[in-house]
């Protein structure tokens, strides 16, 4: 694995992104506010930050514009930070997933199964991957995390890429947000997820 000085902040849009070694267990808190310390202005303040009542770590940045999100899976933690929109970011280890059909069955909606079920069997467990994390990263960014149901938002490919289709009301309309998938290193799938920003929303609702 490169030195994580290494690796260059990249660019989406309006968020920046990069990942960090992270060792299974440690807190990532610190670590992802070492790099968003520019932004969110509190590196080196030991007090964690509060948490909405899902979770969610509350980002009262500087100058008020800047959210953030963080990810760990394997040896990686994914931090991406956005000005004047909410963001999510969800990171995922590719690895056989056996469970996949019968964990798209209980969490996905019936056409993303049908969609799982109809990718080949070596393409199946990635492509289930890359559905967890445009998911996860949508509800990360909207604050009530998985609790929310994953089956409430549905995504359809086009022409290779996950397109956020139909939402429940409490998400906004689809056309609202933009989800962005990529590979942070090879051996992980990820997705970054924004929309701009709603003032006020806690993501309590
Ligand atoms: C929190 C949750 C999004 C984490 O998912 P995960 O894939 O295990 O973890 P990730 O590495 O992607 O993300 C973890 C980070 O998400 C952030 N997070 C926690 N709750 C969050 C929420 N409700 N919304 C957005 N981000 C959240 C935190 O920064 C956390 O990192 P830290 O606690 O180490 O600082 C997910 O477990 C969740 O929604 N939990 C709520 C409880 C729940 O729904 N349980 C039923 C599961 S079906």
């Amino acid at each position: 694995m490169s030195r994580p000085d290494s690796d260059p902040d990249h660019r989406r849009g309006p968020i920046r992104w990069t990942w960090r070694p992270h060792l299974r267990g440690e807190p990532a808190e610190r670590l992802a506010r070492d790099w968003l310390a520019p932004w969110i202005g509190m590196a080196g303040d030991e007090r964690p930050l509060p948490r909405n009542a899902h979770g969610r770590p509350v980002i009262a940045s500087r100058d008020g514009r800047h959210d953030a999100s963080w990810s760990h899976s394997g040896d990686i933690l994914l931090i991406a930070v956005g000005e004047d929109v909410d963001v999510g970011v969800d990171v995922e280890l590719l690895k056989p997933r056996k469970r996949a059909l019968e964990l798209a069955r209980r969490y996905f909606t019936a056409d993303e199964t049908a969609w799982l079920a109809a990718q080949a069997a070596t393409a199946r467990d990635e492509a289930f991957v890359r559905l967890w994390c445009a998911k996860e990263a949508v509800l990360k960014a909207h604050g009530r995390g998985l609790a929310f149901g994953l089956h409430r938002l549905a995504f359809v490919e086009r022409e290779g890429a996950l397109t956020l289709a139909a939402t429940a009301p409490q998400l906004g309309a689809p056309e609202t947000w933009t989800v962005h998938e990529f590979a942070p290193l090879p051996g992980y799938r990820a997705a970054l997820a924004w929309r701009a920003r709603r003032l006020g929303d806690t993501g309590d609702a």
